[in-house]
């Protein structure tokens, strides 16, 4: 059945989706920015730092080269094959090149798996906060998702009885994302291992994202839940990315590793929807994985501080508490004492302070805020204090 919007018939699956509000957030806060405003944004979900140089430069040379007609629709063979060699270097992980599917951004891949495993009928687990776009892919595929909710009690994290009491017959992916976003949370391997082993009982699949890998503080550590054995990773389909360890969010390029047979069907899905990614992107991103890392320490350095000023600073906040995040470049406050859903409290923080952050509702959590700190340490403390004072105004 279609929905009517004025003249038009829309799907009803186009229909039931809500627009991503980060992006939307980002906007405002943009347009304000370019109408003189003094607005500090906290909504950006990309690192602040430029692509390293010599990723451009291998980029700049395939264009000067001629590098741009299509290629294969799954990849060129050097970034599969080095993308290959990143899961066996980084994460013990052994993949045959046709195993691994590049695509137009980690978003894209995400989407490519949802498409390629659901159907009508199919639930997909998906514990809040979540990354908001992945109830909206369920939704497209014509699945249901079922909601999981954790809090800031558990660090934001699924534990396996909260898994094992939403697991039904028709259940047929658990997304898992961490490090988390929009909470910095990270599962400790143990951890990870006990969702995935109760997958691979149940035969659930799991989508990773790891997309936040190598985005990570105060000694956390990062498992793949594909790499504790054999039949994890054959229920396990990674999506990974170059958009935040390589900074390059507007190339657009992410990647997935998978179980051949879904590998094949994703490639399939991949050539009758987008084809290839940018050739000549391509060539940068074998760039970013076959060359150095040394721009990863700075960066982190810088986050780590950003982040442990951001952390003190909302916890003296009558009203906030917050726990400290261990990866990606998020904070999560709780403003449930400050009387005000989240949505309310970030249309007036914008309105009355000129402060953008998202509301915890596009995530899924209603009593908390997402602020990301891949902003200057002077913004962000320009930033919290103005929340200081608007949160002051609340408690009163
Ligand atoms: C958890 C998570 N997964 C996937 C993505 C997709 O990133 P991109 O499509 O820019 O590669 C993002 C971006 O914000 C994200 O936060």
């Amino acid at each position: 059945m279609c929905v009517a919007v004025m003249n038009y018939s829309i799907s009803e699956r186009a229909a039931s989706l809500s627009p991503s509000l980060t992006l939307a957030i980002d906007a405002k806060a943009k347009q304000m920015k370019a109408e003189g405003q003094d607005v500090v944004g906290f909504g950006a979900g990309e690192p602040d730092f430029d692509t390293p140089d010599h990723i451009k430069m291998a980029a700049i040379k395939a264009l000067a080269d001629g590098f741009t007609k299509y290629t294969p629709s799954s990849g060129i063979p050097e970034l599969r094959q080095a993308i290959a060699d990143k899961f066996k270097r980084e994460n013990g992980l052994t993949y045959k090149p046709n195993q691994i599917i590049v695509s137009c951004g980690g978003k894209h891949s995400c989407y490519n798996v949802v498409i390629a495993t659901c159907q009508p009928g199919d639930e997909v687990i998906i514990p809040a906060p979540y990354w908001l776009s992945y109830p909206e892919m369920v939704k497209l595929a014509g699945a249901k998702p079922v909601i999981v909710q954790t809090t800031d009690q558990t660090e934001f994290k699924v534990t396996p009885d909260q898994l094992r009491a939403a697991i039904t017959p028709r259940t047929r992916l658990l997304i898992l994302n961490s490090p988390s976003n929009p909470t910095g949370s990270v599962y400790t391997p143990d951890e990870v291992k006990a969702l995935g082993d109760l997958c691979v009982e149940k035969g659930v699949l799991i989508m990773s994202d790891e997309i936040y890998e190598h985005l990570l503080y105060d000694g956390a550590v990062h498992k793949s839940v594909a790499s504790f054995s054999p039949a994890h990773q054959e229920h396990t389909i990674v999506v990974h990315g170059f958009a935040k360890a390589w900074s390059m969010t507007g190339w657009r390029l992410g990647f997935l590793a998978a179980p051949e047979p879904i590998a094949k069907a994703i490639d399939a899905v991949q050539s009758h929807s987008t084809s290839n990614p940018t050739s000549f992107a391509q060539r940068g991103a074998v760039a970013a994985l076959t060359g150095p890392l040394d721009h990863l320490s700075r960066w982190l350095a810088e986050y780590s501080k950003r982040r442990t000023y951001a952390w003190q600073k909302l916890n003296s906040i009558p009203g906030i508490s917050c726990v400290n995040a261990k990866g990606a470049f998020y904070l999560f406050p709780n403003i449930s004492k400050l009387g005000l859903k989240s949505s309310e409290f970030c249309a007036k923080l914008l309105e009355q302070q000129k402060v953008a952050a998202v509301p915890g509702i596009a995530f899924g959590a209603d009593e908390y805020l997402r602020l990301s700190y891949a902003t200057s340490l002077a913004n962000i403390q320009k930033g919290l204090d103005r929340l200081e004072q608007f949160a002051r105004t609340l408690s009163q």
